[in-house]
């Protein structure tokens, strides 16, 4: 069988989580193919809320092997408290958890790295997570990272002090911050043991050899096309790429191996962090999405930045990521607009175009924004797509069409169930 990706489409938290773990019965793996910790994927089920941050969306799901991959980067402290929370929701992860050998560590110098040079950044910070991410996928590329597997080396604290020493030089360069070193690096030497009940595996030999006996795989995306390394509105990105490109160097598939790419987008907008975003709203149109959506971090508790569907900024997503199917989530949250809009075009440099400058952040865009009539009704008790108001019916016709792509599901509230499979010509 192939492999399905499953991907957020503008700037994170387009409620991937929420959607794999709906999905994640049609599977037998799901696997984390990027990022870390910085990553907070939200499950509501059954009365209960949970936040992933490293473990893939399926853990919930009985008999699920979960799987995270060597593209991402483990925080041992952060997977310690996620392990914790499974154990205390009574969830059996010990055979269903593997993890890549050669998924790299983030240190507690990582972190402060992280940390302090956000600080010396000023007005000009990225707005990162704080979480390691930036100074570990620097180490990988630069060839001087740890990975899970040196866990086990007998050189492993040669290897770790040699890290942290050229970490204490490199940390030198930005003026320091509070940060007790020792107590984390403590934490992390006792929350490295935990690898030890985890299954190690190769994962590239695993996943192929799970493809070839049939296996079903849903690679599960974090973060969103906007930040990926490449792609996204650099600097303002994350430190990996979060396109679909990115399963394959992440587990070790080939491109052949691609089936379905899942595209997930918010029925607006939102961006958390710094860095340019051509439809936010900073009116009350912006705060009342914020209020409605609850658009508060999941991993950081901030508040995102709102504002209207970008449809241009989608067709991007979409043309880097080959999606084959579209999820709509969090249309509920519009039910109180009186009218909706959808950006249409890019005005700047003197003209109108549907394509994307190459520097977003040095562009002074203006949006050309398409009106829709809002339904202005909750969409409690609506418990199949045709039911949908005839106005949201519309505005997801009108994506559709602009987009070139298929609807296949559209989400309308954060449970588990509430997902409305589309069908054609309703
Ligand atoms: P992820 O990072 O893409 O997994 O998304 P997050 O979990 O960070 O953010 C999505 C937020 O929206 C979470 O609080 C979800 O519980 C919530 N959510 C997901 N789908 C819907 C939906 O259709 N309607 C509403 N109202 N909330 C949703
Ligand atoms: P999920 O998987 C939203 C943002 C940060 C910051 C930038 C760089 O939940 O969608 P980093 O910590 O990676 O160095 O931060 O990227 N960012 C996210 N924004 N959702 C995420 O993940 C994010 N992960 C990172 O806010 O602007
Ligand atoms: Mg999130």
């Amino acid at each position: 069988m192939a492999v399905d990706v499953l991907i957020g489409l503008q700037w994170g938290d387009e409620g991937k989580g929420k959607v794999v773990d709906y999905l994640a019965p049609h599977y037998d793996i799901i696997a984390r193919f990027q990022g870390g910790p910085n990553a907070g994927h939200t499950l509501k089920f059954d009365g209960k809320k949970f936040v992933l941050h490293t473990i893939p969306s399926g853990i919930f799901r009985p008999d699920l092997i979960n799987l995270i991959g060597n593209g991402v980067v483990i925080d041992p402290i952060t997977l310690a408290r996620e392990l914790d929370f499974l154990r205390n929701a009574g969830v059996d992860y010990a055979h269903r958890l593997l993890v890549s050998r050669k998924a790299h560590l983030i240190l507690p110098t990582h972190r402060y790295i992280d940390a302090a040079s956000e600080n010396a950044k000023g007005k000009e910070k990225i707005g990162s997570t704080l979480k390691g991410i930036g100074p570990t996928y620097m180490d990988k590329t630069g060839r001087n990272g740890l990975r899970v597997g040196d866990l086990l080396s007998p050189d492993f604290p040669a290897k770790y002090a040699a890290l942290k020493a050229k970490h204490l030089v490199l940390a030198t360069l930005y003026p320091p911050i509070d940060f007790d070193l020792e107590a984390e690096e403590k934490r992390w030497m006792e929350c490295v043991d935990l690898f030890k009940s985890l299954q190690l595996v190769d994962c590239e030999y695993y996943i192929n050899e799970a493809i070839a006996k049939g296996k079903r795989v849903l690679a599960e995306g974090a973060q969103g096309s906007m930040l990926d390394i490449d792609f996204g509105t650099y600097p303002f990105v994350t430190s990996s790429n979060t396109i679909t490109a990115g399963v394959c160097t992440g587990l070790g598939v080939a491109p052949s191996q691609i089936k379905e790419v899942i595209g997930i987008t918010k029925a607006y907008n939102t961006r958390v962090g710094g860095g340019p975003f051509p439809t936010e709203l900073l009116d009350a149109t912006g705060d009342k999405l914020r209020a409605e959506g609850h658009e508060f971090g999941s991993t950081t508790g901030r508040p995102r930045r709102c504002g209207w569907i970008d449809l241009p900024q989608l067709r991007y997503s979409l043309m880097l990521n080959g999606v084959t199917q579209l999820v709509v989530t969090k249309i509920d949250v519009l039910n109180t607009f009186e009218e909706i809009k959808a950006a249409v075009a890019y005005r700047y440099d003197g003209k109108e175009s549907t394509q994307l400058p190459y520097d977003l952040c040095q562009t002074e865009i203006t949006p050309v924004y398409e009106s829709f009539a809002g339904w202005q009704q909750s969409l409690e008790g609506v418990d199949s797509y045709a039911e949908m108001p005839q106005q949201a019916r519309q505005f997801v016709a009108r994506l559709e069409q602009f987009l070139g792509a298929r609807v296949s599901m559209v989400s309308v509230g954060p449970e588990r169930e509430q997902l409305l499979h589309v069908i054609s010509g309703q």
